[in-house]
């Protein structure tokens, strides 16, 4: 049973009930789930974990569903962690691959939550513009949940995963230029369905949370120094660092969190250039340039939230270039054995940075998302 009390808005405090639908434009978006936690929890948790099965819901009292039982499950999380063999010294770095996930990448964690939770609550269809794997993944799980289903995609997405949406049963508009533009064409209907937008709901957050519970399982609750995060919405970012705070109010982690990295394109890089400017907020960035299609995000509305998470973390944000990834993806897939799709390899791309910037040192224990399948764009 989930331990889940409200939604709190993250801007204004305000608190609605759990079952109430909260707005998605405005100054209190984005909302969060907040939990009942106290430290004599952490045991009981921990005690039940042991006797349960390695996926998303091994997790269900740190998540908000009401009835877990009549849940749409694809086989979401549970995602391992792989050694990179080859780096200098010996160094401890780790890949969490998130490619084994039902369509191929992370973002199932989030929408699996946001569907199950929409079905739960008699939404009439779900919709959100989307860079392509979220669109996939709503996509599947409408179908599996017998929802409708909606996504707007930018005019040079990929036609493998326009087909594959389609395949999923759902409506496909690909009108646009960018996301903005996509997420305009979803507001001029009118029927009602629920806005899956990054952060213009909370569920999302909660399934990615489960990116920062499993990783401090695997890692025997001792997480690793640093998180390389590809970062271009940043849910994972808010998602991860929520998790931390969560298992600190349970008593299951102690006070030094895992640096986290925002990880961003030297193309599209609000984050990262407002992460250095000491701002609290990131303006739009103008002109978006980059190839990998999920870190061309021009704007968060979670900005202030990503920015804290990296800050309170002693964490970082860097911008890496575009040309240096098809080195690290050959060489990963020649040396490693291992396929990366361009946002793990932009991930890879910001440690191997700041590692050489001596930031990152040799006696650190580091961990990469690889965070989708490159098959996913070209079939
Ligand atoms: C494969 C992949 N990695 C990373 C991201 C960025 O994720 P987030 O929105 O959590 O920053 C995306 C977003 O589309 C993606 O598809």
């Amino acid at each position: 049973m989930s331990w889940a009390r409200e939604l709190v808005s993250s801007k204004s405090g305000r608190r609605l009930s759990l079952r109430e639908q909260p707005p998605t434009t405005g100054d209190e978006v984005p909302w969060l789930v907040a939990y009942d936690l106290d430290p004599s929890k952490g045991p009981i948790l921990k005690s039940r974990l042991a006797a349960r099965a390695w996926s998303l819901w091994r997790y269900e009292e740190l998540l908000p569903l009401e009835n877990f039982a009549d849940r749409i499950d694809l086989g979401e999380g549970g995602t391992p962690l792989v050694r990179v063999r080859n780096v200098p010294y010996g160094m401890e770095v780790w890949l969490k691959e998130e490619a084994g996930n039902p369509t191929g990448s992370f973002k199932d964690r989030g929408l699996s939550l946001a569907v199950n939770r929409a079905r739960e609550l008699g939404a009439p269809g779900v919709q959100l513009p989307s860079a392509g794997n979220a669109a996939l993944a709503t996509a599947a799980y409408a179908a599996a949940g017998g929802l409708r289903c909606r996504v707007a995609l930018p005019g040079d997405t990929p036609g493998v995963i326009v087909d594959r949406c389609r395949s999923y049963g759902a409506e496909v508009l690909c009108g646009g230029a960018t996301l903005v533009d996509s997420a305009s064409e979803l507001a001029a209907f009118e029927d009602g369905f629920w806005d899956l937008s990054t952060f213009r709901e909370p569920y999302r957050v909660e399934g990615k949370k489960t990116m920062g519970l499993e990783l401090v399982e695997q890692f025997d609750w001792s997480p690793p120094d640093w998180i390389f995060y590809p970062t271009g919405g940043g849910t994972g970012i808010v998602a991860m660092y929520k998790a931390f705070q969560e298992l600190q109010e349970l008593g299951l982690l102690d006070e030094s969190l895992p640096r986290l990295v925002s990880v961003q394109m030297e193309g599209c890089a609000p984050l990262v250039r407002a992460f250095h400017s000491g701002a609290e907020q990131a303006e739009t960035w103008q002109e978006p340039k980059t190839g990998v299609w999920g870190l061309r995000v021009p704007r968060s509305l979670a900005d202030s939230l990503i920015l804290e998470a990296l800050r309170r973390s002693n964490g970082t944000a860097v911008s890496v270039p575009e040309d240096g990834l098809g080195e690290i993806q050959a060489r990963y897939a020649k040396q490693e054995g291992r396929w990366l799709g361009p946002e793990g390899a932009a991930a890879v791309a910001g440690f191997e940075k700041l590692r050489a910037e001596g930031l990152v040192q040799s006696d650190e224990r580091v961990l990469i998302f690889q965070t989708g399948h490159p098959a996913n764009y070209f079939g």
